[in-house]
């Protein structure tokens, strides 16, 4: 039975407790393995679009946040960023564990990439705090901004040239809401002829490696999806590549389980970092889309001032990546 304001039942809602005061665990260590920061993943190809993904854009509590050169420099190159974005931009109170935004957050992100090229995630555990009015009004501030939003049951998917489609669902709701795409329905959404991105917040919070499930999971997405870029534990997981089969070719695709935070204010250090992302998309010289170069790097969200922080590129990930 799912508990008021969680996402899980009372188990895991304890289990969600634990590590959140205690830091991530390396449960499931093995099962699946980083790739390297830099790698080509299938051969040949000739790149025609990079697209940066982001993780969790998070609660600030008020604070302002900017970004670091490091991470402005990675991804100057791409054609399109993607993020989620993890929180309602509203003064009010909502239920324990609401996550806010101030409006600053867009001038954050609108200094990080250009917002006409951004997408951002709509499908969270969050997206239902307070409630469809204020949600609503939310989401309309940030496309006044010149953001585009997907996740949703009304949006469920962006497409980039009617070439690549990103499409955003979720797991996981703290509040029941309908205005969400809900992950069982993701399938439905697969276009054939186009490059598809699954971009699912799934798993559970504060584990470094995803449970069996979500790797068997990720294994059947990736069976329909091109690649799939996750979200939600709140720390990073391993980004991977995975063998297939697909209409008689060996293919290698991106399954990148959670990208971490991008940003958040929170005194617990364990959740201050998250992973960037670039993955180049080209033809094969059958004319077929496939991902070529993959490209990611750790960064960090740090207190700069008592209301400044700022989120980089790091090489002080404190945990293990084997
Ligand atoms: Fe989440």
């Amino acid at each position: 039975m799912k508990i008021k304001n969680s996402p899980y039942n009372l188990r895991e809602t304890l289990g969600y407790f634990k590590r959140n005061f205690l830091g991530p665990v390396a449960k499931n260590r093995g099962l699946v393995r980083y790739c390297r920061q830099c790698c080509q993943l299938n051969p040949g190809i000739q790149p025609q679009y990079k697209i940066a993904f982001i993780g969790d854009v998070m609660d600030m509590k008020g604070r302002r946040l900017r970004t670091g050169t490091r991470i402005k420099q990675f991804i100057a190159s791409c054609d399109y960023l993607v993020g989620n974005f993890e929180a309602t931009i509203t003064n009010a109170r909502g239920a324990y564990l609401a996550q806010r935004h101030s409006p600053q957050i867009l001038n954050a992100l609108a200094e990080l990439f250009p917002s006409d090229k951004t997408f951002l995630g709509l499908a969270n555990n969050h997206s239902g705090d307070f409630g469809l009015e204020i949600w609503s009004e939310s989401k309309m501030q940030i496309e006044e901004r010149g953001f585009s939003t997907f996740g949703t049951s009304n949006a469920t998917f962006v497409e980039i040239d009617n070439a690549i489609r990103i499409v955003g669902a979720t797991q996981w709701s703290n509040q029941p809401v309908d205005y969400i795409r809900k992950i069982e329905k993701a399938h439905e959404f697969h276009q054939p002829g186009l490059f598809n991105i699954l971009y699912p917040h799934w798993g559970y919070e504060m584990e470094l490696y995803p449970r069996p499930e979500t790797i068997e999971r990720g294994r059947q997405f990736s069976l329909l999806f091109d690649a799939i870029v996750g979200h939600h534990s709140h720390i990073p997981q391993p980004v991977t590549e995975i063998s297939l089969s697909k209409s008689g070719a060996n293919v290698k695709q991106l399954v990148a389980y959670s990208l971490g935070d991008f940003c958040i204010h929170e005194k617990l250090k364990h959740y201050h970092f998250g992973q960037v992302i670039i993955m180049s998309i080209g033809p094969d010289s059958k004319g077929k889309l496939k991902t070529g170069s993959l490209e990611w790097r750790f960064t960090r969200c740090r207190r700069v001032s008592d209301d400044l922080w700022e989120t980089d590129i790091t090489s002080d990930y404190p945990y293990p990546t084997a």
